[in-house]
């Protein structure tokens, strides 16, 4: 097994079709031989979990933007000192389906809480355990929300997925924002194209960071 202890999170809006990208990657990530753990959130925990329940249901349409900010930051809290920093210390790779970038785009863009009480929080529960790699899938939020809102029709509607094409639209440009930042870790690929084309686009810039990964500790 080789060894990494390296944190992988896929973000991107609603109806990417992340949560497949992320099955895949993981697969492939197995057979190139590295322990891979793959997680999301918000949950990833038992108390997440419930976490999400709160989050995701529609019927608390009432739960305002700072509620929701830091019930993503006490899900994230619970999953860091749980799972990811136990896999990480372990020399896994870590792949998260969403991580604190969503709070970024999602509370601080989406949501309109600006990037201060994102930040706060960021620090005092993530502090240094910050992802080495993100992947931001992005699509036209018109076509990813038609997506979503399609998923959404069927057994419960959800809060993120009905709550409309500009908030989608605030929240892809947190992301193409959060990407202009740190354009060393964040790397944006587009994801309306076929399943496998987007899956090639994704191994191919983890493949390129795992090998400069390598390198930099090989000069170590
Ligand atoms: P996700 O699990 O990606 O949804 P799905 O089950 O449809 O794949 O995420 C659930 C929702 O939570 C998603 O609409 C984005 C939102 N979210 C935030 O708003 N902030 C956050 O910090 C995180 C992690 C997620």
């Amino acid at each position: 097994m080789k060894r990494a202890g390296l944190l992988i999170t896929l973000e991107g809006i609603d109806g990417t079709g992340k949560s497949t990208q992320v099955r895949l990657l993981t697969n492939w990530l197995r057979r190139q031989g590295y322990e891979v753990l793959a997680t999301r959130e918000p949950g990833g925990t038992r108390v997440g979990e419930q976490i999400r329940g709160i989050l995701l249901s529609s019927s608390n349409h009432g739960l305002i933007p700072l509620a929701e900010l830091a019930l993503m930051y006490a899900a994230r809290a619970q999953h860091l000192e749980e799972v990811v920093r136990p896999a990480l210390a372990r020399g896994k790779i870590v792949v998260s389906d969403r991580f604190n970038d969503a709070s970024f785009a999602y509370q601080g863009y989406g949501r309109r809480l600006g990037e201060g009480p994102v930040r706060v929080l960021d620090e005092l529960i993530c502090g240094p355990t910050q992802p080495n790699l993100t992947i931001v899938l992005d699509a036209p939020p018109r076509l990813a929300f038609k997506r979503a809102a399609c998923r959404a029709s069927g057994v419960r509607s959800r809060r993120f997925e009905t709550a409309g094409l500009p908030f989608h639209r605030r929240v892809r440009k947190g992301y193409l924002e959060v990407a202009r930042r740190a354009p060393r870790r964040v790397k944006v690929v587009r994801a309306d194209g076929p399943v496998n084309e987007v899956q090639e686009e994704i191994r191919a810039v983890v493949s390129e960071f795992l090998a400069e990964t390598e390198r930099r500790i090989r000069q170590a």
